[in-house]
């Protein structure tokens, strides 16, 4: 059994609340002690920290869809891990699991709030993208809330992020012509030759709406908008009668020290009898089961591609935060721990 005296866990905790983009100086990094797992707890060495455009509004002072972060409390990161020491019956040294293990080294967790994982032949990386939340968001934002049908036309913004590039692959996989929103060529490029989107709109350039025009000459049917602001503007000047928008997020507002305002363009859903609705993930948990199976099937068949961009050791947090929300991400923002004397490394 590890010796946890010869262990300490490095953590970010939050030291106060960020104006703008989040800087390192928002968290303090401690060094704790690791006690043993009590009965029915399981500890945890983290592998990889998911970084989320969400942990920018966990940051808030005040109500969002979950609690805002106490000050001194462990920064809020989903994460995946090998189970170190356990006190569940459920689940044994070497394991695999995805938890809410925050941005620290080690996390001890309830047992009840972890998911084991079999990562013998799908990387845990995957599990934080296309196999995750990401995946699992694409999926019912995209079939449920876009309401997605046969041969629509989809436009989708933050394309070649985790969220959007499997909204993307998703709607190919149901038939549809498929235009992706991103920053840059490259991007633009990824999109197309490495995801098989029809086309791609750099929302840098100038041209963005003639190209967007040039994209999509028939209308768009359904828009998923990962990013708000004025590219939801620009999304809802093309959209056709009864299409729906599918609010998933809107990154480029969330570090907004004033208020952000609504659509200007917002009277474009009057003419088009279109719809625009909101969802949070989490109120498909039930159905993650079905979600999983489906995207499973994909990626083992090759249909979808699971993208990660990894930064490696725990420092790297504020820069890999900042890089998602300047765009430097190419699919799913993680760090990698690297592995620690005494842990298993690898599952069982
Ligand atoms: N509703 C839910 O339950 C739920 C669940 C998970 C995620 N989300 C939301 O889904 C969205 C995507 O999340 P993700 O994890 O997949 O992040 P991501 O797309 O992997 O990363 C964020 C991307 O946003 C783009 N971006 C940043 N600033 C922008 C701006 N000002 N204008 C346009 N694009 C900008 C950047 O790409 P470019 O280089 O293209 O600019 C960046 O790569 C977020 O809004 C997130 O909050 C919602």
């Amino acid at each position: 059994m590890t010796d946890l005296s010869q262990l300490s866990n490095k953590q970010f905790v939050l030291r106060q609340r960020p104006s703008g983009l989040p800087k390192e100086s928002d968290w303090q990094q401690v060094k704790t002690a690791i006690k043993a797992p009590e009965k029915g707890k399981v500890l945890v060495a983290v592998t990889f920290i998911s970084v989320d455009p969400a942990m920018r509004s966990w940051m808030n002072e005040g109500k969002s869809y979950m609690e805002a972060i106490a000050i001194g409390d462990v920064m809020r990161a989903a994460g995946a891990g090998l189970v170190l020491q356990s006190e569940d019956a459920r689940f044994s040294v070497g394991d695999a699991v995805l938890g809410a293990f925050g941005v620290q080294e080690f996390a001890t967790m309830n047992a009840d709030d972890l998911t084991k994982i079999d990562i013998s032949n799908v990387p845990a990386t995957a599990y934080m993208g296309a196999l995750g939340t990401p995946g699992f968001t694409a999926y019912f934002g995209l079939l449920e809330i876009g309401k997605l049908k046969f041969g629509d036309t989809v436009l989708v913004s933050g394309a070649a992020g985790a969220v959007g590039s499997v909204v993307g692959q998703i709607a190919k996989i149901k038939g549809c012509r498929v235009v992706g929103i991103a920053g840059g060529a490259e991007k633009c490029a990824h999109l197309v030759n490495n995801l098989g989107f029809d086309a791609a709109v750099d929302y840098k350039q100038s041209d963005a709406r003639a190209q967007l025009s040039k994209a999509c000459p028939e209308g768009v049917d359904v828009y998923f908008d990962n990013v708000g602001g004025e590219v939801l503007d620009l999304a809802l000047g093309r959209i056709r009668r009864g299409a729906r928008i599918v609010v998933c997020g809107a990154v480029s507002q969330y570090n907004n020290v004033a208020r952000g305002s609504g659509p200007k363009n917002y009277m474009s859903l009057l003419m088009n009898r279109a719809t625009m609705e909101g969802f949070v993930i989490f109120d498909y948990e039930k159905r993650y089961p079905e979600a999983l199976h489906a995207l499973r099937g994909w990626l083992a068949a090759g249909w979808i591609k699971s993208y990660e961009d990894v930064l490696e050791g725990i420092d790297t947090f504020p820069t890999a935060l900042q890089r998602m929300f300047e765009g430097g991400n190419t699919g799913k923002m993680l760090i990698k721990l690297p592995a620690t004397a005494g842990v298993p490394a690898t599952a069982k």
